[in-house]
């Protein structure tokens, strides 16, 4: 992972391959924002001129690469774009410095130590261009050959930026130092998630992803318990046995618990965690199946978020649950029309295997009930219907208490996260309806994830607090990459959990 320093030398003398600088987009062109003085300098004051002239406008996304000229220690410049200027009073919003980190650490593939000149006011603008290097670097090589191209190649593309040191910051400052400590361990979580979205199904499956816990939370001092499958037939799980029971590699039930000597509150965090969501015996048609080993991104993104919890040794205690199953069509398969005895002892009619995101969370949001926590997030790549209402880019947020999700969406916009409360609306539970069980797996199609969100509340215990996250959109990046958001899986929902976290430890919250 990027390695984060802060450094109070200037940009000039610091010795990197490249050092960073930001560019604005000004009323009358590109302006070159604070931090880059002494690069400025280097260029008789004319970097803005010559940004110009290269046809950089300080948009955000551009990064316009330049030869250093002689008074800088670095070889080459690299201008990131920090979008409109902000107007003269106010600093530029953290978002912005995070994504233009993020667009520079990725132009910086291969790249040993950069030097990071972009403008800082406050210990949070270091923690979000520190977030911004590390998620912008991440890269996911584990499958891809080397063709003997790593003996011969000067800058190795596929290696992410080795180091990135952040100037202007105060390193002996208390805020600045936790500020870095705090983006690392968050930003290295996410990146994290995102290589448990990215490995494909073959080598992560409910089993796998279970001992890959394991092995993590020993590390970070988490206590581990897995529930194969002789235990959650035993147990009554009626609902991840069903999804489960069609594929070879059987399901799991995970919790993984961190806890604090003092701390006053517990938050459960439930993960939708199939491996592979192939729709079963409703089978998805091709088209739509080829990116469908990021349905476990809820559970990688819970399991990320305990783990960067434990990282901050926060004072709340958080439990996660991994629902993990992966989604096959069999022999042993759950029919269209089987009727399943939920581990609530509901009983739920499965019209359309392809909603088993529901099943198997309904079984953990009980079972996580049974602890009686302060607070329930369930995190899931639960619906396209979602992704139609929302775009690829956004997360819907629904909850049982409107205050718990104003705080949420609150919580996400603050990490960067982009999120919308969406209703619970009480008519289109009697669209889930059955003939001859308490109630289907499947209701109206309009208005999809909503319906969705109206099954998971069933079977939250009396009386507890709970929120539910549907990430469909932004779990799984198939466009180009942008800012720190690189192909395939994101980490969505991970910033925000954790940030729920540490306001729950805080007492902010209910
Ligand atoms: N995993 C899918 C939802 C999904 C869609 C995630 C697109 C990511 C991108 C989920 O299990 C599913 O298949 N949902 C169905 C529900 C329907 C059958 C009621 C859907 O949204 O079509
Ligand atoms: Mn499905
Ligand atoms: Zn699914």
């Amino acid at each position: 992972m990027t390695a984060l320093t802060l450094s109070t030398s200037s940009a000039a003398t610091l010795r990197a391959d490249a050092v960073v600088v930001g560019v604005a987009k000004g009323p009358k062109g590109p302006v070159v924002a604070p931090g880059a003085e002494a690069v400025d300098q280097a260029f008789d004051g004319k970097l803005a001129a010559v940004l110009e002239t290269l046809g950089a406008s300080g948009g955000e996304g551009e990064a316009t690469k330049l030869p250093a000229p002689s008074g800088l220690k670095a070889p080459v410049v690299l201008a990131v774009g920090l979008g409109e200027l902000p107007a003269e009073d106010e600093g530029f919003a953290e978002e912005a410095l995070r994504r233009a980190a993020g667009t520079a650490a990725r132009a910086l593939a291969g790249v040993k130590k950069a030097a990071f000149a972009l403008p800082v006011e406050d210990a949070e603008s270091v923690a979000a261009i520190g977030e911004g290097a590390i998620m912008g670097a991440y890269s996911f090589t584990s499958y891809r050959g080397t063709d003997g191209k790593k003996e011969t190649a000067k800058a190795d593309r596929s290696a992410p930026l080795a180091e990135a040191a952040i100037l202007g910051g105060k390193p002996r400052d208390k805020a600045f130092k936790a500020a870095v400590e705090r983006a690392a361990a968050v930003a290295g979580e996410v990146n994290r998630a995102r290589d448990l979205i990215n490995i494909p199904s073959n080598d992560l499956f409910p089993k796998s992803f279970a001992t890959e816990a394991q092995t993590a939370a020993k590390e970070h001092g988490l206590k581990v318990e897995v529930l194969d499958e002789k235990a959650l037939l035993k147990g009554g799980f009626g609902g991840i046995m069903g999804v489960g029971q069609g594929s070879a590699n059987p399901p799991r039930l995970v919790r993984v618990a961190y806890t604090h000597p003092k701390a006053e509150k517990t938050l459960a965090l439930v993960g939708k965690g199939i491996t592979y969501d192939s729709g079963g015996i409703s089978l998805k048609p091709a088209g739509h199946n080829e990116t469908m080993k990021c349905d476990m991104s809820g559970a990688a993104a819970v399991f990320a978020a305990v783990v960067a919890v434990a990282k901050l040794g926060l004072q709340v205690n958080v439990t996660g649950w991994l629902a993990l199953a992966e989604n096959m069509p069999s022999g042993t398969a759950t029919r269209p029309g089987d009727v399943l005895k939920m581990y609530s002892g509901k009983t739920v009619e499965v019209l359309n295997t392809d909603a088993e995101g529901r099943l198997v969370l309904a079984d953990a949001l009980t079972r996580a009930s049974e602890e009686n926590p302060d607070a329930i997030v369930d995190v899931a790549t639960l619906t396209g219907a979602m992704v139609l209402a929302l775009g690829e880019r956004t997360f819907g947020v629904m909850a049982n208490d409107d205050a718990f999700r104003a705080a949420i969406h609150e919580i996400a916009e603050e990490v960067g996260e982009q999120a919308w409360p969406m209703p619970l609306p009480a008519e289109l539970r009697k669209t889930m309806d059955s003939s001859i069980a308490d109630m289907a797996n499947m209701g109206d199609r309009m208005g999809g994830g909503l319906v969705a969100g109206l099954f998971l509340k069933e079977f939250v215990g009396e009386g507890i607090t709970w929120a539910h996250l549907d990430i469909a959109g932004p779990a799984f990046h198939e466009k180009a990459p942008y800012g720190y958001t690189p192909k395939g899986g994101t980490g969505s929902a991970v910033r925000t959990l954790v940030r729920l976290a540490e306001r729950t430890a805080d007492g902010d919250l209910g």
